[in-house]
């Protein structure tokens, strides 16, 4: 008897898709089942619809799949469905897939507003998929979306929720993004003339992205199982293209809320102590260590420090004080891995852990 459980991704042409493709290719306990992109590549062998733009081969398990379109019935036999759609389309089909009774854990934005809707990374709040869990129990309905939080967004509550955790309530956040150009997705994505010797001060809905969903993700579980926003934190945030093919880099400062300020090393120690649920779950792909403290000078940096426990893991360095606020300090994570697929695998492995799948 199978013990795997059936993936179907929906957007697998894409950018992000293509990342579930490889990260799914060899998983101990998800396969590749059912693949789903436009009408445009459905009816054709993978390898015929994609532009493959990653730099390990196709899969052989994903070649000869045929892609399908994005229907529910076409999936009813997934166990769970990740989804890299655009976010043009993804409300609609996601939505249906829910009411087919899917289990749907999506990189789009469309519902990581809504209320009653778990906005996940796994790395700091995996507990918020309790609530999912309790609803299930509660309403006996297989049928859930699960959002992965915003690329940038990713890399920036990691530290935080390690430090809050660690030190109490940050009142104040600055992020300064550097990001890369696989976050702008393959069609149309950022054309090579616009990037190539520039820079463009500007990616349309990031900041508000990255102010909210941290207020969010780093938020509370109400009574009524609702999601309640950190709202004693500010964030205010500068979001930057540059050339890059994958890593997020952020230059952040944070101000602690109360008057006794852990010391510079003190924070260090918060950051390389920090432990997550996956890793205590013994989730296949989590961290080994899910933030490295970098002592280099001039590390982190993108080329060298993204794919540090295959993409999983954060990378923090130059932690010092700051003369406006308390501290200061560089974070780089991997978009398509931790800020997107792979955050999408690791919320599946930690829902096959607790036995929701
Ligand atoms: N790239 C990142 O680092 C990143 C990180 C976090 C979140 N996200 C989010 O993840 C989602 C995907 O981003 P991406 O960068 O992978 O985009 P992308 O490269 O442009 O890929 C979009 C995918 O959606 C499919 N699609 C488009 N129109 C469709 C339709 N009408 N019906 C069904 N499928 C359709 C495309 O299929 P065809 O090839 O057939 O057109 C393609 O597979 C977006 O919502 C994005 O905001 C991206």
């Amino acid at each position: 008897m199978t013990t795997t459980k059936k993936a179907g991704v929906l957007g697998a042409t894409g950018s992000v898709g293509q990342k579930f493709i490889l990260l799914l290719a060899e998983h101990p306990d998800f396969e590749l089942y059912k693949l789903g992109a436009s009408s445009r590549s459905a009816g054709r062998s993978y390898a015929k619809a994609v532009k493959w733009r990653q730099t390990a081969t196709i899969p052989q398990s994903a070649t000869e799949l045929v892609v399908v379109e994005c229907k529910a019935s076409e999936f009813v036999d997934c166990d769970v469905v990740f989804s890299g759609l655009d976010s043009d389309v993804a409300g609609d089909i996601e939505k249906e897939f829910k009411e087919s009774g899917l289990v749907v854990i999506s990189n789009a934005k469309n519902y990581r507003r809504a209320p009653d809707v778990p906005l996940v990374v796994p790395l700091i709040n995996s507990s918020h998929l309790d609530v999912v869990a309790r609803r299930v129990k509660q309403e006996k309905k297989q049928g859930f979306i699960i959002c992965n939080s915003n690329c940038s967004t990713a890399g920036l509550v990691v530290p935080l929720g390690a430090l809050i955790a660690k030190f109490g309530d940050i009142s104040d956040v600055t992020v300064t993004t550097l990001q890369a150009i696989s976050g702008a997705g393959f069609s149309p994505g950022v054309l090579g003339f616009d990037i190539l010797d520039n820079v463009i001060p500007y990616i349309s809905g990031e900041e508000e992205k990255l102010e909210w969903e941290t207020k969010k993700i780093l938020g509370s579980i109400a009574e009524d199982d609702s999601f309640a926003l950190r709202s004693n934190m500010t964030v205010s945030a500068q979001c930057n293209r540059v050339a890059v093919s994958d890593g997020h880099l952020e230059c952040v400062s944070i101000k602690f809320a109360t008057p006794n300020k852990p010391s510079v090393e003190e924070v260090k120690q918060a950051l390389r102590d920090y432990v997550c649920e996956s890793q205590k779950l013994g989730c296949p792909s989590a961290p080994k260590q899910c933030i490295y403290v970098l002592e280099e000078d001039d590390r982190p940096q993108p080329r060298l420090d993204r794919n540090r426990d295959n993409g999983y893991a954060i990378s923090v360095g130059r932690v010092r004080e700051d003369p406006v606020f308390d501290f200061k300090f560089i974070v780089l994570s991997h978009n398509t891995v931790i800020g997107a697929a792979g955050s999408g695998i690791l919320i599946a492995e930690t829902l096959f852990k607790k036995g929701l799948l």
